[in-house]
């Protein structure tokens, strides 16, 4: 089975410190991994020319195309963003609007997937709910069934707490612990489901 995790953060750090970790446990129990990081990649903003309704494919040409082979490749998706204002990075904001082509060439194409959402905030509370609430709307909308890690931390996904430094974030335990709870509830869906 293959798991699909996009790091929507625009550099590789901490939000990538993260999801590499959670890739690496997942194939630990022998899942198939693929890891896109937005850092340096080129993912432009969906400009509703509505081409992809007709042409059954976006119209830009740039690192959205590894993307949507990603989500259609992959039987599990883990979407990691930083906390920007208050909720996901515009990278994945992106990411969101542009799946969009995948719905024109088939309403069905991501549906049965499941999903699981990391945030990763500068601050305890900086908004980590709000992106992961987003993270699960975009899975609902496209059919994904989403993941819950449990109470105690994990009622939405895995949330984590930098303080903006890479140092501090693996001192994150609890974080850390809603990872894995997550992580747990992830594996055992693929298992059942997939
Ligand atoms: C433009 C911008 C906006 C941010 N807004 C928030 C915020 O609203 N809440 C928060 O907790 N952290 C915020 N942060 C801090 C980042 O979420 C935090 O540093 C995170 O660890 C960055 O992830 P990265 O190291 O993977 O880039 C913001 C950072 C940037 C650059």
């Amino acid at each position: 089975m293959k798991v699909f995790g996009i790091c929507a953060s625009p550099r590789n750090n901490t939000t990538e410190y993260v999801l590499k970790n959670a890739l690496s446990k997942l194939n630990e129990h022998n899942f198939e991994t693929e890891i896109f990081t937005c850092s340096g990649k080129d993912i432009k903003p969906c400009m509703h020319c509505d081409y992809c309704l007709e042409n059954k494919k976006c119209i830009i040409d740039d690192d959205m195309k590894h993307v949507y082979e990603g989500l259609q490749n992959s039987d599990g998706i883990i979407l990691a963003t930083p906390i920007q204002s208050g909720g996901i990075s515009s990278n994945l904001s992106a990411i969101m609007d542009r799946t969009r082509a995948l719905e024109a060439i088939d309403y069905n194409l991501l549906r049965g997937k499941i999903g699981m959402s990391i945030a990763v905030g500068g601050d305890r509370t900086g908004g980590q709910d709000f992106a992961h609430l987003k993270n699960i709307t975009y899975f609902m909308i496209h059919g994904i069934i989403p993941v819950s890690g449990g109470p105690f931390g994990s009622n939405l996904g895995a949330s984590f707490w930098s303080n903006d430094s890479l140092d501090d974030i693996k001192n994150d335990t609890y974080g850390m612990e809603s990872l894995d709870r997550t992580l747990t509830e992830f594996e055992n869906f693929l298992n059942k489901y997939i």
